[in-house]
């Protein structure tokens, strides 16, 4: 079965067609970090606008790369929710549409389901039940992955999402928009240990807490200005430290205390070096087994929302014309 998948749910533009959803075919992604850049955060109109410009020319591309024509594929899978609502708009309309003009089924993904279930594009993938942690610009959420389409949240975050975090250290820091890879970068030649930011651990619960150290930050730049050179450099590792620390402890805190053995991490912020490497560590240390996408399944892409879409049907999802986008769309 192929599937083409559409994802416009924030700031990238992306199509992908992927074969039983477990084979990437093709895997297009436009970016407009470069237009939201200069606002220092996604403009939602501005998001919206620049989907409508692309989304053909990616769709197009996605197919060319493939191989394949419209007349190919089988199902149409679209990012439905969560999302920025204009933004999710055109993808959806766009399914729609392709599904009018050539008969094709659509169906509507969720953008989370996607970031989970990208780790089966990888040649063994675990089977489940598994954990899933979900760490990206909007989400930081800890889901128990039953099966396919059963997910219990079993942590979460209480403030800011960990890639939001990120992304407004980076802002203080006079860094640019989106703030994961640039501060990953920096913290490569950084001591973690210069700066002993806060953990929050918020109690015996599986739930984790940014906003603390994001103020952290602010009041070591408050007090002591904005780093550069070497001091720049331990004050990203040591940011990412933090984040990396608490995350991976509770991942495997949540592991134990569930009765997991099969761990997943995967978004935006799975694609930060220290994260995964801290996560890959102290579950090997406890028998456990770590699952990383790689770094290009991380980010929003189209091949993930593909898989979520394929077994969406798979379980008997059908997408009619008056599905409707859902910005809030809760997976549980
Ligand atoms: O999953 P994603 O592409 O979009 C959302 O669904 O939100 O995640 C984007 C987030 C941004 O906050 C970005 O700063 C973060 O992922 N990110 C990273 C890295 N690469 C991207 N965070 C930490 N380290 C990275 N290497
Ligand atoms: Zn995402």
């Amino acid at each position: 079965m192929l599937v083409l998948g559409l994802e416009t749910s924030c700031d990238e533009t992306a199509a992908a067609v992927v074969e039983d959803g477990r084979r990437v075919l093709s895997d297009v992604v436009s970016t407009q970090v470069d237009i939201h850049r200069r606002w220092g955060g996604v403009v939602p109109e501005l998001a919206s606008r620049n989907h409508i410009v692309q989304v053909m020319p990616v769709v197009h591309e996605a197919l060319t790369r493939a191989d394949k024509t419209l007349d190919d594929i089988d199902l149409l899978a679209v990012t439905s929710g969560p999302g920025l609502i204009g933004a999710l708009l055109v993808g959806l309309q766009v399914a729609k549409g392709l599904s009018l003009a050539t008969g094709k089924p659509f169906v509507g993904a969720n953008h989370l389901e996607g970031h989970l279930l990208a780790i089966r594009l990888l040649e063994d993938a675990p089977a489940p039940p598994f954990l899933g942690l979900v760490v990206s610009g909007g989400h930081t959420s800890l889901y128990e992955v039953r099966d396919y389409g059963n997910y219990r949240l079993v942590g979460r975050t209480r403030d800011d999402a960990a890639g939001e975090a990120y992304d407004k250290t980076a802002r203080i820091l006079g860094l640019p928009y989106p703030g994961g890879q640039p501060i990953d970068e920096l913290a490569q030649k950084g001591d973690p240990e210069a700066i002993r930011f806060p953990r929050a651990l918020p109690g015996d619960n599986l739930d984790v807490s940014f906003s603390g150290l994001k103020t952290s930050v602010l009041h070591h730049v408050q007090k002591h200005g904005v780093p550069e050179g070497q001091a720049l450099h331990d004050l990203c590792a040591s940011f990412q430290e933090a984040v990396a620390d608490v995350l991976s402890k509770k991942l495997v805190a949540a592991a134990k205390k569930l009765g997991h053995n099969q761990l997943v991490l995967c978004g935006g912020v799975a694609a930060n070096s220290r994260l995964r490497a801290l996560c890959k560590q102290r579950a090997e240390e406890r028998g456990l087994r770590m699952f990383l996408p790689p770094v290009r399944l991380c980010t929003d892409n189209g091949a993930m929302i593909a898989v979520a879409g394929y077994e969406a049907w798979r379980r008997g999802l059908r997408g009619d014309f008056r599905l409707a986008a859902d910005p809030a769309w809760r997976m549980e």
